[in-house]
C-alpha cells in the first residue's frame, strides 16, 4: 500500500532533480526501498526514472544508486575460494557469444570465473538461452552449488537468482516499458550493481556500440565505460573496459545452438574473424586481473596455449558435466538442437559488403524463433541464421549472404528484409577493427592464437556444422 511519506519523498526527489539539485545517498536508498516495498506506485518511480534520464546523475549519485541496488538484496561471498574470481560483462549485441569462449579459456589458465547472467529479450539473445541448447544443463544453481561448481571446474555460469539485486531487476523492468533504458548513469548503476553483488573480484567490461549495441556511438560507449570504471574504483573493484564496434553481428552465427557451435569451433582454434580477436583480448585482460603479475604478452601467450592445447575445450566439457549437461553434444555438436533450413539469401550484385545491419539480422533471427519478443515466449534453440560474409568481404552475384533456419509462416518477408540488410557497393569499405579502445589496460600487440585470420574464413555455402 502506498504511504504518504514515501510518496512525498519520491516526488521531492523528482522536483529536486528538476531544479538541478543532487540527491543524497539516503534519499536514493529510501526511494528504492519504498518502491520494492510497494509504498510508491510504478508511475511515481517511473516519473523519477524519466527525470533522471533527462537530467542525468552526478558521479556521487550514480555510485549511491549502485550501492542501493546492491544492498536491496543478498550478495555472494566468493572469498572462501581463496583465489581471485573474475568475470566479464557485455552490454550485449547481435551474435554476442563472447562468454561461451572466454569463460572456459580464462578458467583453463587457472583464474576462476563466476558468471551469473540474466535472460535475453528481443534481438540480442542471452548467454543462458545459448547454453540451454545443451540438454540437461542446469542454469538455476543455488548459491552453494555455484561455489561447488566453481571449486570443482574453475568456472560457473548460471542464471541470476531473484534475491540478487532485486532493486535493479524491478527498476529495469520499469525502465524497459517507459523508454528509460538508454540513460548512461542508469545503465552503469544497473550493470555494476550486478557485478558487485555477485562477489566478483575483477571485471572486464565489453562496451559495445553501433546499431547492434546498447549505445550508438563510440563517444557514448567511452562515457559509459568511464562511468562504470569510476564506480568500480569507488567500490575497490579492479576493472578494465574494452570498447567494441558492433556495426555488424559478431561472427557468422546468430541463434542459440548455432552460436554455441561457432564458439566450440573457436575454442578448438578455428579463427572466426572479429569474434576470436575480441575474445582473446577480453580473456587476456581477465587473466591479468586474476593474476596481476602477468604482463600483456605473457597473458596473451597463456590464452593462446589454453586454446591450442585443447585445455579450454576440456574445461568447458568438464563444466557442462558438472552442471548436468549432455557432454555427448559437446563431443559431437551435430547432436545439438537444429531447425530446418528454410531459405538462403544471395547477393544481388558484385562488389564489396560495406555494411550489415546488425539489428535487422537480430530481428530476423528472433522472427525465425531464436529470440523472444516477450519474456514468456518459448524459443527454438535450433533456429537462427548463418551469415556467409562479413563487412569488407568481396562478393559475386549469387553468393550466399545468409542461410536461414527455423519454422516461420512468412519466410519471404524475412528474406526480403534481410536482402536489404546487406549493403553491397563497388568499393572497399573503411573497416574499423572490432576492438577500438581499451580503458585501464593494454593488449599484447598480436592476438597470438594459432591458425590466424584465414584468407576466406566463411564457406560459400555455410552449414551449422562446418
Ligand atoms: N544491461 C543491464 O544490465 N542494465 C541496463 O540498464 C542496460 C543493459
Amino acid at each position: 500500500m502506498t504511504s504518504t511519506k514515501a510518496v512525498e519523498r519520491v516526488l521531492g526527489a523528482v522536483h529536486a532533480k528538476r531544479k538541478g539539485e543532487t540527491l543524497g545517498d539516503e534519499t536514493l536508498a529510501a526511494v528504492l526501498e519504498d518502491y520494492l516495498g510497494g509504498r510508491i506506485a510504478d508511475y511515481q518511480m517511473a516519473a523519477l526514472l524519466a527525470t533522471v534520464a533527462c537530467t542525468g546523475l552526478t558521479r556521487t549519485e550514480t555510485v549511491a544508486l549502485t550501492r542501493a541496488y546492491v544492498h536491496s538484496g543478498s550478495t555472494l561471498d566468493l572469498s572462501a575460494l581463496g583465489r581471485r574470481v573474475v568475470d566479464k560483462h557485455s552490454t550485449g549485441g547481435v551474435g554476442d557469444k563472447v562468454s561461451l569462449f572466454v569463460v572456459p579459456v580464462v578458467a583453463a589458465c587457472g583464474v576462476p570465473v563466476a558468471k551469473l547472467t540474466g535472460q535475453g529479450l528481443g534481438f540480442m539473445g542471452g548467454t543462458t538461452d545459448k547454453l540451454s541448447s545443451i540438454s540437461g544443463l542446469r542454469m538455476d544453481l543455488g548459491t552453494e552449488e555455484v561455489i561447488d561448481v566453481l571449486n570443482r571446474t574453475g568456472m560457473v555460469i548460471s542464471g541470476q537468482s531473484d534475491d540478487l539485486v532485486p532493486g535493479d531487476l524491478a527498476t529495469y523492468a520499469l525502465r524497459d516499458v517507459t523508454g528509460t533504458v538508454d540513460s548512461l548513469p542508469l545503465i552503469a548503476a544497473s550493470i555494476m550493481s550486478k557485478k558487485i553483488a555477485a562477489g566478483t573480484q575483477g571485471v572486464v567490461l565489453d562496451v559495445k556500440y553501433g546499431p547492434g549495441g546498447v549505445v550508438g556511438s563510440e563517444q557514448e560507449a567511452t562515457e559509459l565505460a568511464t562511468l562504470m570504471l569510476r564506480i568500480a574504483q569507488e567500490v575497490g573493484l579492479p576493472a578494465r573496459a574494452v570498447l567494441s564496434d558492433m556495426q555488424q553481428p559478431l561472427g557468422y552465427a546468430v541463434g542459440n545452438s548455432l552460436e554455441l557451435v561457432e564458439a566450440l569451433n573457436a575454442l578448438q582454434g578455428k579463427w572466426v574473424p572479429r569474434y576470436t580477436e575480441l575474445c582473446v583480448t577480453i580473456a587476456q585482460l581477465m587473466l591479468q586481473l586474476g593474476r596481476p603479475e602477468l604482463d600483456a604478452v605473457a597473458a596473451a601467450a597463456e590464452v593462446s596455449e589454453a586454446i591450442t592445447s585443447g585445455r579450454a575445450l576440456a574445461t568447458f566439457r568438464t563444466w557442462v558435466e558438472a552442471q548436468g549437461g549432455d557432454t555427448a553434444q559437446i563431443d559431437d555438436p551435430s547432436k545439438l538442437p537444429s531447425a530446418p533450413h528454410v531459405a538462403t539469401v544471395r547477393a544481388a550484385s558484385d562488389g564489396w559488403i560495406t555494411g550489415i545491419e546488425a539489428r535487422t539480422i537480430g530481428t530476423a533471427a528472433t522472427q525465425l524463433g531464436a529470440g523472444r519478443f516477450t519474456y514468456e515466449q518459448q524459443i527454438d534453440h535450433g533456429a537462427g541464421l548463418l551469415l556467409g560474409r562479413q563487412v569488407g568481404d568481396r562478393v559475386r552475384t549469387g553468393d550466399v549472404l545468409a542461410e536461414l533456419y527455423g519454422t516461420v509462416d512468412d519466410v519471404d518477408a524475412i528474406v526480403a528484409t534481410l536482402g536489404a540488410a546487406f549493403r553491397i557497393e563497388d568499393h572497399e569499405p573503411d573497416l574499423k577493427p572490432v576492438v577500438t579502445a581499451i580503458l585501464g589496460g593494454k593488449r599484447a600487440v598480436e592476438a597470438p592464437v594459432d591458425g590466424g585470420p584465414a584468407e576466406n574464413p566463411a564457406p560459400s555455402n555455410p552449414s551449422p556444422w562446418w
